[in-house]
């Protein structure tokens, strides 16, 4: 299969890069690094979550970032909503997008949204349904598509099940999250082939986060699958906080990187991008997970 000339790429570094931090950071920090992304041409950034803040307490003033972005036209800013309160009070913080998320693996289900993958479909039952009420987009995710944190391996015909569930249910694109970034590119490339058998591909979207080092040559197999829309994350922030030892996601600048090298458009330019990703390592003091954004700083 050619490659795409454009990409997507999803920006996750707010909602997936920020969850996992134990320390606190301010709205103005989060409001700050998303008018950088938006600024650096990101056409779509998932700023927060509205889910219980004793799971997850760093997303608790979701709703005061949503207050205080500036909204660039064009640009999706959405939020992860577990349940049906969880959209009700996105929806009341002006959200126009939304993100459900499952889960491959029972354990994983469990541990992150503490029901059953069943139980968590049938939950999102109502959120579709008010969300077409209020004309509000649902994004799908499902985690651990490529390995589970409890239970190890995972079959790519049960990720083709949940991921077939969620597009059937409504969701206008499902992404794939290599959760525990375990995966590599032969395994990237069966996944895809088998969900893209139920799911067409093109309503798909890879989400790898980079613990075994794999991520960007899971990338570039997706790619040759057909795949065009990326989630990845500033600084290469992240990791789930029910997924232990899981590194960050990808990070943008290096997926960035490889899509201008191989002449595919996106719409993002590297050195605003560049600047965003400086600015929320000084705000947490850490250095950056980019190893573009290190290669540069090194010249
Ligand atoms: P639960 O404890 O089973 O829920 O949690 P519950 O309905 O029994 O409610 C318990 C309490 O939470 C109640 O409060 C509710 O009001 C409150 P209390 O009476 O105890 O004071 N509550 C809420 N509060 C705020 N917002 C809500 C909400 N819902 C209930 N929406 C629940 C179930 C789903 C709520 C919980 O497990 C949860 O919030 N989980 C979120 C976990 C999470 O955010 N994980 C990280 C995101 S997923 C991820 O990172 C993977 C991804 O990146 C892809 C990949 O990499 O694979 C997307
Ligand atoms: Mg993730």
């Amino acid at each position: 299969m050619s490659l795409p000339t454009h990409v997507r790429l999803i920006e996750v570094g707010p909602r997936d890069g920020l969850q996992n931090e134990a320390q606190p950071i301010s709205v103005a920090d989060k409001v700050q690094l998303v008018d950088a992304l938006s600024a650096a041409g990101l056409g779509y950034i998932e700023v927060g979550s509205f889910v219980s803040p004793k799971w997850v307490p760093q997303m608790a003033g979701s709703g005061d970032v949503f207050a205080q972005i500036q909204r660039k036209p064009g640009v999706t800013y959405a939020a992860l909503a577990p349940n049906l309160r969880g959209f009700e009070d996105a929806v009341a913080a002006g959200v126009k997008e939304v993100a459900v998320f499952a889960a491959a693996s029972e354990a994983f289900s469990q541990r992150n949204i503490n029901c059953s993958i069943s139980e968590s479909l049938a939950r999102f039952v109502p959120i579709m349904d008010a969300a077409k009420q209020h004309g509000v987009n649902v994004r799908g995710y499902v985690s651990c598509v490529l390995g589970c944190p409890y239970e190890g391996a995972v079959a790519p015909e049960q990720v083709a099940f949940v991921a077939r569930e969620l597009y059937a249910m409504g969701c206008y694109e499902v992404s794939l999250g290599d959760t525990i970034g375990a995966g590599t590119a032969g395994a990237t490339r069966r996944m895809f082939e088998v969900v893209g058998a139920d799911v067409p591909r093109n309503k798909l979207a890879g989400h790898f986060h980079d613990t075994y080092g794999q991520a960007m040559a899971n990338i570039y197999a997706s790619l040759l699958e057909g795949i065009e829309v990326f989630d990845s994350s500033i600084a290469g922030l992240g990791g789930c906080p029910y997924a232990k030892g899981a590194s960050g996601n990808v990070a943008t600048e290096d997926v960035l990187y490889l899509l201008n090298g191989l002449g595919i458009e996106t719409g993002i330019d590297m050195e605003q991008l560049l600047l965003a990703g400086e600015q929320i390592c000084t705000v947490l003091g850490r250095p950056t997970g980019s190893r573009v954004a290190k290669a540069r700083s090194a010249k």
